[in-house]
């Protein structure tokens, strides 16, 4: 019989950290209870409150808050002082759970992972047969926190340092450019540049109808639907010509990429420039490794690659493809010039010039 030792202290490290893996996942719907409730926003308003203060306040009920402040204090999330018996925000957690709009706001990642879980038997199903599962067959809930969670890191980089990363386009926006946003969901992005350029003209594309519906709001709502249009395209057959071309979040996401790079190119005016946003990923697996790779090819596994393989080609490069495989496949687009422009710790920011 084949005996195995067991390393009892790996095996401790295992479920501890499974332990906080079950927490956090238990965690996931409190996050957005006490955003929907405003329960974040009442205790960052205000000095420190006891649960029956804040369920006041809120017009909610005490024994279900204090509940719920516990498992924040318990999360690191929201700071309790046992002499008062009092829960209060410290500025760093009002950052990230109640400043709707800042660059560290993480209600969204909360919403967008819940969202994405509850395509797990339509997914389990898709393992069996190979068959793709389109952004559409998500639930609604993901659009809206895919937008809040992608607009923190857009706000934070995109205007400051994305775009003065690439060779005179800033200039170019600040005269006056045609811009295409291709994959623009929400349209956060695309958005973010007309408020940023007045001067030029943004059309935002994507092939999901209650996405573009939703991003035309967004637009009448920021006061800028002079300047920004969003329609309907798929990233290979979207209209007109563009000084630059955008695409945030979403080139892996396409099921022909070289297709669509081919097409990006072909829509570019002469000295035009395309812009690739990706999630940042070494080009090697075990360099992946590490927090944020394994969020990233988790969403892969929910979102991107199932998306990918829903259309034609179904080339499926998934969220961790990794520059020299970016690099291949707009090189087999059209695009000579390649280079990385900048990059922050989530992101790879790629300008590809024919
Ligand atoms: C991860 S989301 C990113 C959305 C947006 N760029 C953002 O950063 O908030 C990927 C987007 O790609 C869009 N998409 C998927 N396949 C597409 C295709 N073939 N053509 C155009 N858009 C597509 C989806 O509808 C979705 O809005």
């Amino acid at each position: 019989m084949m005996t195995t030792t067991i390393n009892e202290e790996k095996l401790h490290q295992l479920l501890g950290h499974v332990v906080v893996d079950f927490g956090a996942t238990m965690f996931a719907p409190l996050a957005l209870i006490g955003d929907k409730l405003g329960l974040y926003k009442a205790l960052a308003a205000t000095d420190p409150q006891t649960p029956a203060e804040l369920a006041a306040h809120t017009g909610t009920t005490e024994r279900y808050v204090h509940e719920w402040l516990n498992a924040n204090a318990a999360s690191g999330y929201v700071t309790y002082d046992p002499e008062s018996g009092r829960y209060s925000l410290s500025p760093e957690q009002t950052l990230v759970f109640a400043a709707e709009g800042s660059p560290v706001f993480m209600i969204g990642a909360f919403e967008s992972a819940l969202a994405a879980s509850r395509i797990e038997p339509t997914l389990t199903e898709a393992f069996l047969t190979g068959r793709g599962v389109g952004w559409h067959e998500h639930d609604h809930q993901l659009f809206h926190g895919i937008e809040r969670f992608f607009r923190s890191g857009y706000t934070a980089n995109l205007i400051q340092s994305w775009i003065p990363a690439l060779e005179g386009v800033e200039a170019k926006l600040r005269a006056g450019a045609h811009v295409a946003d291709i994959g623009c969901g929400h349209g956060a992005s695309t958005i973010l540049m007309a408020q940023a350029y007045p001067n030029s003209s943004f059309i935002g594309f994507d092939y999901h109808q209650e996405s573009i519906a939703a991003a035309r709001k967004r637009a009448l709502d920021a006061g800028v639907a002079d300047r920004v249009r969003f329609e309907v395209a798929s990233a290979k057959d979207y209209p007109g010509s563009y000084d630059l071309v955008t695409v945030f979040d979403a080139l892996h996401d396409l099921g022909d990429p070289i297709g669509a790079a081919a097409h990006a190119r072909a829509t570019l005016k002469p000295g035009g420039t395309w812009l690739i946003v990706e999630p940042y990923a070494e080009d090697r697996v075990e360099a992946n490794l590490h927090p944020i790779g394994r969020a990233y090819y988790s969403g892969s596994t929910l979102m991107c690659t199932p998306n990918s393989l829903n259309q034609e080609v179904g080339l499926a490069l998934g969220a961790q493809a990794g520059e020299a495989r970016l690099r291949a496949v707009l090189r087999e687009g059209g695009f000579s010039r390649v280079r990385r422009a900048t990059q922050t710790p989530f992101n790879l920011v790629l300008e590809a010039r024919p």
